[in-house]
């Protein structure tokens, strides 16, 4: 089998497009890189007591960061760098990351969770990196704007995420399919592993957190019930719930599965809020699964259709399989055309 890392393949994917400049091909590889080093420090996350790293300082004489934040500024550092963005977007920042002057020029923009799945850092379970890259709409001869970044998920060039798991694997899709790479550690590539990956039509899994059942309304709790109890025409799926969007949704993608995370209202006086963000998990990961055959839904229509109205917008999310998004999309629609029908709005 021929070896092919990254790199290549993306030169590759280039070459069909004889007017690229390789701009984007730059960028792919600079998040590869970025990846590569939270990939290197995620795996020394557990030292960090034993080598006496803890507390305020490093035996370095440096602060020592929490790891979502380290794996921010590495990102915001090679990537504000590279000449290819004129802003960046980051779940862990509350507006807009300039780019310096000299970088306006940059032609895309690049949205990111640096570390999803934090609950998991502490206790050794896979987390991720996700992100989204979108083309500049606002004029080149002036600063990037906050346009830039609020672009419906149809729009993205890119989307693609890291799993730091018992290997890392870099997935992604510039929109002709998705695909694998496995990091070889002892030479530091990615190497090709899930060529063009296809998502079972049906799920065999449902990824939910049913400990929040009690604050869903009840057409969420319908969908959840379908899944575990099957129906007349279905069968009842299996739980698999791990915490980690990046590292449920990977699993989902390869062996078929459908995750879902209502809104949840924990007062009838508070209107029910989603908790996953659009732009840096819902869009990126909705681009991800509809080229590899699935569908992302928020519960009224397609995640890639709707337009972001801030930076930090939640939604609801249901993403996988093809049939069972549809499904679940389906049960949620009657009970808003026939509201009488859900109990716990009354
Ligand atoms: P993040 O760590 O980037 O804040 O995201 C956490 C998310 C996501 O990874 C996961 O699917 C979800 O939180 C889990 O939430 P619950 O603990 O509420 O189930
Ligand atoms: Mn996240
Ligand atoms: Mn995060």
């Amino acid at each position: 089998m021929n070896i092919l890392t990254i790199e290549r393949h993306i030169a590759e994917t280039q070459r069909r497009f004889p007017e690229a400049r390789g701009n984007f091909s730059a960028l792919m590889n600079n998040i590869a890189f970025a990846a590569k080093i939270i990939s290197s420090h995620v795996n020394r996350a557990g030292l960090v007591n034993i080598l006496g790293e803890t507390g305020e300082e490093n035996v370095q004489g440096e602060r020592v960061q929490k790891l979502d934040l380290y794996a921010n500024e590495t990102i915001i550092r090679i990537i504000g760098a590279s000449g290819q963005v004129c802003a960046m977007g980051s779940e862990e920042n509350e507006t807009m990351i300039p780019v310096e002057d000299i970088h306006e020029g940059g032609r895309y923009v690049l949205l990111f969770d640096p570390l999803d799945g934090s609950s998991n850092i502490d206790v050794n379970v896979s987390i991720g990196t996700i992100f989204s890259i979108l083309r500049r709409v606002s004029p080149h001869s002036g600063p990037a704007q906050e346009r830039d970044l609020l672009q419906p998920g149809f729009r993205q060039v890119a989307a693609g995420y890291v799993i730091y798991g018992s290997s890392t694997v870099f997935v992604y899709t510039a929109g002709m399919g998705v695909h694998g790479f496995t990091l070889d550690p002892s030479c530091g590539e990615f190497l090709l592993s899930n060529e063009n990956i296809r998502t079972p039509k049906r799920a065999s899994v449902y990824s939910v957190n049913e400990g929040y059942a009690r604050y869903w309304d009840d057409a969420s709790r319908r969908v959840v019930d379908a899944f575990r109890l099957g129906t007349e025409d279905r069968p009842p799926l299996t739980s698999r719930y791990i915490g980690s969007l990046v590292a449920d949704f990977h699993r989902n993608l390869l062996c078929g599965g459908v995750f879902f995370y209502p809104a949840v209202s924990k007062s009838p006086d508070v209107a029910p809020r989603p908790k996953l963000r659009l732009l840096y998990e819902a869009a990126p990961l909705a681009y991800i699964v509809d080229q590899a055959g699935g569908y992302a839904s928020d519960g009224v229509g397609p995640i890639l259709r709707r337009q972001p109205s801030g930076l930090h917008e939640r939604v609801p999310l249901i993403i996988g399989s093809h049939d069972d998004v549809h499904f679940a999309e389906g049960i949620l629609h009657e009970t808003m055309a026939n509201p009488a029908s859900d109990q716990s709005l009354g």
